[in-house]
């Protein structure tokens, strides 16, 4: 019992820093990606996921639009993990595993990108721990 509780308190530890880190999210507003690294990703869009989605994002069949309107919403308020995650596990349909996580993160850096969010400074990160802590907001914080 009492091996337990040793091993136990550095994990807590761990969580209580884990989330005061959680604390200073960062937004999708702030500039989350790069210009370069959108624009990488707009290639590896056009060969993976425009065949379904369309070349401009603009939908196609069963596959949805991936910028404005429904598409916006549907992540308001989320971290940006959780549409990561959603890309690394289900997209390409006919493939998620083939397209390596950077890969992924270029691209999705290319949908924050044809969703008007504006580019900053450091690349989108493709750590899980990472986008966590980026928020994906419908509407600029700042300005509503
Ligand atoms: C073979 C066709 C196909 C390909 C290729 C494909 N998708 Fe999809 N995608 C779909 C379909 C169909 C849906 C809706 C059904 C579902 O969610 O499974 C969808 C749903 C999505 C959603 C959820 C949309 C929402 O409204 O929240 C995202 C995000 C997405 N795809 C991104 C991508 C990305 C990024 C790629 C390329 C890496 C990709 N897809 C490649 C067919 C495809």
């Amino acid at each position: 019992m009492k091996k337990i509780l040793v091993v136990a308190a550095p994990m807590f530890a761990a969580l209580i820093m884990s989330n005061s880190a959680n604390a200073q999210m960062a937004n999708v507003w702030d500039g989350a990606y790069t210009e370069a690294q959108a624009v990488r990703g707009e290639q590896s869009y056009q060969e993976h996921c425009s065949e379904c989605h369309g070349t401009q994002m603009q939908g196609r069949e069963e596959a949805p639009a991936l910028k404005q309107g429904a598409f916006i919403y549907n992540w308001d308020g989320m971290p940006v993990s959780v549409l990561f995650q959603r890309l690394r596990e289900t997209m390409p349909l006919d493939d998620p595993r083939g397209t390596p996580r950077k890969v992924k993160a270029d691209i999705l850096a290319y949908i924050m990108q044809q969703n008007n969010f504006p580019a900053g400074n450091a690349p989108l990160p493709y750590q899980n721990s990472r986008l966590k802590r980026i928020q994906w907001n419908a509407l600029n914080p700042a300005e509503n």
